[in-house]
């Protein structure tokens, strides 16, 4: 399961039960957290490129934070996104 960090050019294996943000932090892709992956301060927030199909449905705490910063369609909180096979991600920061 392949998480593909775009356009940093990183990449990085998840493990079974992984996130994204676990990934990120394996390829050193920097992702903003404050929360310790507890799912509530969102700067986590990823864009997803290729492979939604391939993470976990939102958490209900992902929903409720989502809803509340107006997230896209295409974002997610990458502590909550459980990887289960290949993704790229995005942020507007790389
Ligand atoms: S690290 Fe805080 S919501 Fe993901």
């Amino acid at each position: 399961m392949r998480v593909t960090f775009t356009p940093l050019g990183t990449a990085a294996e998840a493990n079974s039960n992984e996130t994204v943000l676990d990934a990120a932090r394996r390829a050193d892709a920097p992702i903003g957290n404050s929360c310790g992956s507890v799912g509530v301060c969102g700067r986590c927030a990823v864009r997803v490129l290729a492979g939604a199909e391939n993470l976990s449905a939102p958490t209900t705490i992902e929903l409720r934070v989502s809803a509340q910063r107006g997230f896209a369609a295409d974002e997610r909180l990458a502590c909550q996104a459980v990887v289960m096979g290949d993704v790229e991600v995005t942020t507007g920061y790389w």
